[in-house]
Formats: structure tokens, sequence, C-alpha cells
């Protein structure tokens, strides 16, 4: 009987114990949050935040060596500055002594800080990227919008055993508690921590999408009302059952973070018009998003192509490209985090209708135009050296065909 006992209390310790390691860690592994909240995760799983570490992002990796090369740096230095919003809970925000850090690493020699540092950009507890952990332990967003404040500037987080949500907590979820937050019921400051936009050191404007967003003066539609989607009724996790709560009924959304390659939504980027006068085509292309188009990351660019046919054959193309172009200082094109300014950007601004008038191929009979929208252009492809078939592919946006 005795040992029955202790044997029970020592699986009672044991599981205890499991119980507690569980949520001490709960907000810091999101494989915690995912034995529970399956559907979040199938949908979040689709989506590029899960994908802001270097080792499941090869555009990324690519950029970061890239940067690492040419301003002869560590990858880790670089990776420590990008961390800012791409991992954010990086433990190591900065590195100090940068020369002596660049000198140890060239010599590949071990120092406490090359440890260190070492040790914190390879944490595995990064690779899941932006990640539940990441948003729903944001417990404040701080209210400065510069670029130094963006990512883990931006936030402040909570202790690890507490979710921050669009709820009021009624017990149920029993693991943690939650505590509702004004960022979580309209969830647009959560979005701008990062993706708000700011300068670089040498002032270029990086990710402006919710600069542009509140220039627009069209907040009918807010960031998860199109980027998540709309709201339906559902109980969160219905397998779990407490005896005396009855599980509410809940406004909840899909964690789908649509972008190009997980949706459709660059079919709801633009309206398209062609109509033949004269001797040209009035083309009129009509951004339907309150941020620029394309908006994001600065090598995102759009084609129009302007295919001019006699019967059935291609007798002419023109192509027109929507896109931000960066230089260094001698003029140069470059990536966007290393310009010393803009060259161009004609990219068309929230909301904007724009039209072009298009010289008739002589002779031509009909015109079949095309959008399509790149995630990195080619020419920031061929500048960094990469290739990837999600990479060099062109998505569809709209197309329409006209008699001339
Ligand atoms: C043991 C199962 C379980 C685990 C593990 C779990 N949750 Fe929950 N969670 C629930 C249940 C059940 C609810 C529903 C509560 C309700 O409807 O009132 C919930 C509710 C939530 C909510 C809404 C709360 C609010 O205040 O708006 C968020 C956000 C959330 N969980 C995030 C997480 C995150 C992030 C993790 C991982 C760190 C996690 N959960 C781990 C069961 C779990
Ligand atoms: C980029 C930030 C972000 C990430 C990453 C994220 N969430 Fe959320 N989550 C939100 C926002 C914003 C809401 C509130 C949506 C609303 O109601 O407008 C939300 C709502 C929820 C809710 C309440 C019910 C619902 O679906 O609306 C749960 C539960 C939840 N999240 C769990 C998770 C889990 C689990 C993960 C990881 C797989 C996760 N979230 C990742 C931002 C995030
Ligand atoms: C902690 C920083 C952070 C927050 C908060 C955040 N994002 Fe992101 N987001 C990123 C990063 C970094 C990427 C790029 C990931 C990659 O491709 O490597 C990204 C990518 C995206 C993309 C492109 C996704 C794809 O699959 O191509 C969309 C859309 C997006 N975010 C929308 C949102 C919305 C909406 C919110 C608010 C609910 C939000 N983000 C909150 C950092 C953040
Ligand atoms: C009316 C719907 C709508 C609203 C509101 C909206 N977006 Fe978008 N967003 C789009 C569409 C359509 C695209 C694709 C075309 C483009 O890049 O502009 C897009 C593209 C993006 C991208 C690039 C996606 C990718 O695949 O890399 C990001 C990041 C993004 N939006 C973030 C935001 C944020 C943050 C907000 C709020 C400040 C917001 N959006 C508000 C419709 C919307
Ligand atoms: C201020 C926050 C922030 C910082 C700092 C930052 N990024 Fe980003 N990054 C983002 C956001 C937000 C997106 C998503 C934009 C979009 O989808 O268009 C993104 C997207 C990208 C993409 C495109 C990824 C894809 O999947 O298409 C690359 C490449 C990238 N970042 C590289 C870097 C590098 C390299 C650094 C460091 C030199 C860096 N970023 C620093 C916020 C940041």
């Amino acid at each position: 009987m005795k040992t029955k006992i202790l044997c029970f209390l020592g699986l009672m310790i044991c599981l205890a114990s499991f119980v507690y390691a569980q949520l001490s860690g709960a907000t810091t592994n999101s494989y915690v949050c995912f034995s529970c909240h399956k559907d979040q995760q199938k949908d979040w799983v689709t989506t590029w935040h899960s994908r802001s570490h270097i080792d499941s992002n090869p555009i990324y990796k690519a950029v970061v060596n890239y940067i690492s090369r040419v301003t002869y740096q560590p990858e880790e230095s670089v990776l420590v500055s990008c961390a800012q919003c791409h991992n954010p809970k990086m433990t190591i925000k900065e590195i100090s002594g940068k020369d002596s850090f660049t000198l140890a690493k060239v010599l590949n020699v071990e120092t406490e800080q090359t440890k260190r540092v070492d040790t914190s950009v390879s944490d595995p507890s990064l690779k899941d990227g932006i990640s539940c952990n990441i948003c729903h332990n944001v417990e404040k967003i701080n209210e400065s919008m510069g670029m130094e404040m963006r990512g883990f500037k931006a936030v402040e987080w909570g202790p690890n055993d507490i979710v921050y949500g669009p709820f009021e907590d009624d017990g149920r979820a029993g693991i943690h508690k939650s505590i509702q937050k004004d960022h979580f019921i309209n969830p647009d400051k959560l979005c701008m921590a990062c993706h708000f936009g700011g300068e670089t050191d040498t002032k270029v404007e990086l990710y402006a999408t919710g600069k542009e967003f509140l220039g627009s003066d069209d907040t009918s539609k807010r960031c998860a009302d199109c980027h998540m989607s709309t709201k339906r009724k559902g109980i969160i996790t219905p397998e779990i059952t407490r005896p005396g709560i009855v599980a509410k009924e809940r406004n909840i959304r899909s964690h789908l973070f649509e972008g190009a390659r997980n949706s459709d939504i660059l079919k709801e980027t633009i309206s398209l018009n062609a109509k033949p006068e004269g001797n040209n085509i009035i083309l009129e292309l009509t951004n339907l998003t309150p941020h620029k188009a394309p908006t994001g990351f600065g090598g995102r660019s759009m084609d129009v192509k302007i295919e001019f046919k006699r019967g059935d054959s291609v007798v002419d193309t023109q192509t027109y490209t929507l896109e931000t172009i960066y230089v260094d200082k001698k003029g140069k094109e470059i990536i966007p985090y290393l310009a010393a300014s803009i060259k161009s950007d004609n990219r068309l601004a929230p909301h904007e209708s724009r039209k072009l008038n298009v010289p008739k191929f002589p002779g031509a009979t009909s015109a079949k135009i095309t959008v399509t929208y790149r995630l990195v252009s080619d020419r920031i492809l061929k500048l960094i050296n990469f290739s990837d078939p999600i990479f060099n592919k062109n998505y569809p946006v709209a197309s329409i065909d006209i008699n001339l």
C-alpha cells in the first residue's frame, strides 16, 4: 500500500513539474501553442511569418550573405541588425566593439563575445520566425514610429506564462492566463510595430506600408480585415472542456497574413481598364489598397505588359514596370539596405488611379494587357546572384483583352 502511495505521489510530482515546465516556457516556444491551437497553426505555417528566420527563407539568407560580403562584416553582425524585426526575441540586440568582433571572426578566434553572439544567433527557439510567442506575448506597444524604433524596440513583452489577445479571459484555457488588449481588438498598431517603415542610417525609407496606410486617410478596412480574414463565429479549441465553464462563441479570424505566396490577395490589388482612343490605347490602373502597390520589401515590383497582336500572332510587346530603384553614392543600382538614396519610385500611391497612353502598334488588331507581380525584381536577383523558382516567378494580378 505504502509503495503504491509513494509511486502515486512520485507520478504526481513528475506530472506537476512537467506541466510547470510547459507553463513557464508557455510563450517562449510556439510548439506548446500548436498542441491546442491547430487551426491557427495550420494557417500560420503557410505564411512567410513562419519563415522569417535565415534557415527557412532563401532570399533573406542571400541578402544577408550579400551585405556581409560587400560591407566586410561577419554574417552574425548583419543578422543581429536584421533580427530587430525578423527575429525580435534574439537575446543579443547589438554588437558592441564591432571591430574587435570582426577581427575575432576573421581570425577564427573564439572570444567571450563571439561565443555569446554565436549562441544567441543560433538559438533554436528563433527558428519559427514571427510566431505565436512573438505577437501574443506583446503586452504594450510603444508610441514612437521611427525606423530605429521598429521590431523589438516597438514592443514590450509580458511574462512568459501570459498570452495577450482580443478577448477577456474566462479561465477555459487553463494552461495560460490571457489578458485582453486593444492592440488585438484593433491590431493595426501591432502590425505596424514591424510594418510601419522608417529610415536606414543613410536616410533611405524602407518598408513604409504603415506610413502609406496612415497617409491614405482610408481606414475603412484595417490590416487584419484584408490580411487575416473577415471575422466569423467560432469556438477556440472546441475540444477542450472544463467543468463549470461553457465555451463561448467568439468572433475569430484566420491566421493567414495573406500575401502573394499563400493566397489570392494579388487579385484584389488593382482594377485594370483599357480602351482604344485614336492612335493610342488608354490604360487605367487603379490601386484598390490603402497602401502603395506594390508595398513592403524594397525589391517588390509589378510589370504591366502590353502585347499587340495581328490575328493570333504577337507583333510587339511593351512593358512598364512599377518599382523603386535604390542607388549608391555613385548612382549605381544597389539593394535597398545599402542605398544612399532612392533614384525613382513609380509604384501606385494608395488608391491612385493612373492613366497610361500607349501608342498602338501599326496594323495590330487586338491587344492583351497583363499585370504580374514579382517578389524580387530581376535586377536585384542579378545583383545578388540569386535564383529560385519562388522568387523568379511572375504572379498573376490582372489581365484584359481589347480589340483595336
Ligand atoms: C492546453 C491547451 C492550450 C494551449 C497549450 C494554449 N492554449 Fe491558448 N487557448 C486555449 C483555449 C481553450 C482558449 C479559449 C479560451 C476562450 O475561448 O475563452 C485559448 C485562448 C487563447 C487566445 C485568446 C485569448 C484572448 O485573451 O483573446 C490566445 C491569443 C491564445 N490562446 C494563444 C495561445 C498561445 C500563444 C499559446 C502558446 C504560448 C497557447 N495559446 C497555448 C487553449 C490552449
Ligand atoms: C503577426 C501576429 C500574430 C501571430 C504570429 C499570431 N497571431 Fe494569433 N492573433 C493575432 C491577432 C491580431 C489576433 C486578433 C484578430 C482579430 O480578432 O482581429 C489573433 C487572434 C488569435 C486567437 C483568438 C482567436 C482567433 O483566431 O481570432 C488565438 C487563439 C490565436 N490568435 C492564437 C495564435 C497562435 C496559436 C499562433 C501561432 C500559431 C498565433 N496566434 C500567431 C496576431 C497574431
Ligand atoms: C515582429 C514583427 C512583425 C509583426 C508584429 C508583424 N509582421 Fe508581418 N512580417 C514581418 C516580417 C519580418 C515579414 C517577412 C517574413 C519573410 O518573408 O521572411 C513579414 C511578412 C508579412 C506579410 C507577407 C507574408 C507572406 O506570406 O508573404 C504580410 C502580408 C504581413 N507580414 C502582414 C502582417 C500583419 C497583417 C500583421 C499584423 C496582424 C503583421 N504582419 C505583424 C514582421 C512582422
Ligand atoms: C483593402 C485591403 C488591404 C488593406 C486594408 C491592407 N492591405 Fe496590405 N495588401 C493588400 C493587397 C491587395 C496587397 C498586394 C499588393 C501590394 O503589394 O500592394 C497587399 C500587400 C501587402 C504586403 C506585401 C505582401 C507580400 O506578399 O509580401 C504587406 C507586407 C502588407 N500588405 C501589409 C499591410 C499592412 C501592415 C496593412 C495595415 C497597415 C495593410 N497591408 C492593409 C491589401 C490590403
Ligand atoms: C524595420 C523592420 C525590419 C528590419 C530591420 C529588416 N526587415 Fe526585412 N522585412 C521586414 C518586413 C516587415 C518584411 C515583409 C515585407 C513584405 O512582405 O513586403 C521584410 C521582408 C524582407 C525580405 C523579403 C522576404 C521574402 O520572403 O520575400 C528580405 C529579403 C529581407 N526582409 C531582408 C532583410 C535584411 C537582410 C535585413 C537586415 C539588413 C532586414 N530585412 C531588416 C522588416 C524588417
